[in-house]
């Protein structure tokens, strides 16, 4: 039990570097007893008194990377009723009552607002033969990312790329706010899929297809 003789901290209770000492009585020589409560560690705290390194962004991107995901673009109309798409790996099924699937759409992106300020979108699941249109909706000016792509709508109004293996149209139903990503869940209101395509997956950092070379 720590004696604290200084007159100054004749106090009932303060906090100091190991934590909340509170007065615990007089000590007979004249000083104050104080007990020492531990401050709450926070969890940088224990992963410094471990010696643990948390890993950074890029090496998170290494890790997770190895998880394979499908590929997707994600359409919806600008408010100026123009069609709109990203590429999109972040799609996760929800729900099966409601349906409710999400995507993940970074709050940097010139996507995120045309996407978040809209009702609906839809969810197009690209073929192994589509590495072209994941690179176009990722990298080309968005303004042209649908020049020569063949599209129609179907329940909402968000375009569907007829070359699309699977296709989803979604209400928007939730937003949730996420780190640097907003998440979108969607109530899927129409969908269906050709079963003879292949899948398209991306694997670390690297497009890769189910087809036997
Ligand atoms: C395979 C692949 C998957 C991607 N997945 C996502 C995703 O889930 N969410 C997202 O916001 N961006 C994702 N991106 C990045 C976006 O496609 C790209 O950054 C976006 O289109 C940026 O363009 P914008 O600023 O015109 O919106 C992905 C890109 C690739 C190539």
């Amino acid at each position: 039990m720590p004696v604290i003789a200084e007159k100054a901290l004749n106090r009932k209770e303060f906090a100091c570097s190991e934590g909340l000492r509170k007065r615990d009585g007089n000590d007979p020589a004249g000083g104050v007893k104080y007990s020492c409560e531990p401050k709450m560690q926070t969890r940088a705290d224990q992963d410094r008194s471990r010696g643990v390194t948390r890993p950074d962004a890029r090496e998170y991107r290494r890790v997770i990377g190895r998880f394979p995901t499908g590929v997707t673009v994600v359409t919806c109309c600008d408010p100026g009723g123009e069609p709109w798409g990203l590429t999109a790996s972040s799609l996760t099924s929800v729900s099966l009552e409601p349906l409710f699937l999400l995507v993940c759409v970074g709050k940097g992106s010139r996507s995120h607002d045309v996407v978040v300020a809209g009702e609906h979108f839809a969810v197009n699941v690209l073929g192994a033969d589509s590495v072209d249109l994941s690179n176009r909706f990722a990298l080309a000016d968005p303004g042209d990312r649908f020049e020569d792509v063949d599209y129609r709508t179907e329940v909402t109004g968000s375009p569907v790329l007829d070359r699309a293996s699977a296709w989803l149209d979604c209400r928007i139903a939730q937003l949730h706010d996420a780190g640097d990503h907003t998440i979108v869940v969607g109530e899927v209101l129409g969908c269906d899929a050709d079963e003879s395509t292949e899948p398209l997956v991306y694997h670390a950092g690297t497009y890769r297809s189910l087809v036997p070379a």
